[in-house]
């Protein structure tokens, strides 16, 4: 996968996994580092999907609606790209934030939904529930913070309580934080989670 590395807390030290939305490329979201912990780690990776040109982390059938198959495929690379990286770029693999916006919240979830430990923490700015119908592993001692829109058309606020549902059943410790701005990733919620973060 393509990606940048930013090694500043070392090999004992967090790290932040930026995922871009839709469209996006891995030095979209590098501020957002800056400001959820500008001591940790960055690694940022592009999508491996392209729709339309754009980069993905997995594909979709319509708006909103996942090609389940290539879901549970992208997702087990990119849980697979974490394990060879910790040990190539020399970062702790149990210490990882992920943060991601719209389709990098998505699978970000993807990943919580699938892999027992693959993520510390999670920032997810306008998820939606990845995959519906399945049990999720033991997410006892993960911390995860939803930015949600109230009047967002793309993921509804449903679907993010939903996904608060799910995760805490699965026993993770889920924050929720609305906002009212449709589908953008306010500067507003980028503090509100690195004051979740802080704490
Ligand atoms: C997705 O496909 O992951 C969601 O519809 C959000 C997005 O468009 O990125």
């Amino acid at each position: 996968m393509k990606y940048i590395y930013e090694e500043k807390a070392g090999p004992n030290g967090p790290t932040l996994l930026l995922l871009h939305g839709t469209g996006g490329i891995e030095s979209d979201l590098l501020p957002l580092a800056g400001i959820i912990d500008p001591n940790a780690n960055v690694l940022s990776v592009r999508g491996n999907v392209l729709e339309n040109g754009m980069p993905r982390f997995f594909r979709r059938l319509e708006e909103g609606v996942f090609d389940e198959e290539d879901l549970i495929k992208r997702t087990e690379e990119l849980h697979e790209f974490l394990n060879e990286a910790s040990q190539k770029l020399g970062f702790d693999r149990k210490q990882i934030t992920a943060i991601g916006y719209s389709n990098g919240a998505n699978i970000a979830g993807s990943l919580l939904f699938h892999y027992k430990d693959s993520l510390q923490k999670a920032i997810l700015h306008h998820p939606m529930v990845p995959r519906k119908g399945i049990d999720l592993p033991d997410l006892t001692g993960t911390k995860v913070f939803i930015a949600a829109g109230d009047n967002d058309p793309m993921c509804p606020p449903e679907e993010a309580e939903e996904l608060q549902q799910l995760l805490t059943n699965g026993g993770a410790d889920v924050d929720l934080h609305w906002e009212s701005n449709g589908h953008q990733l306010t500067m507003n919620e980028v503090k509100a989670a690195a004051s979740w973060y802080a704490n």
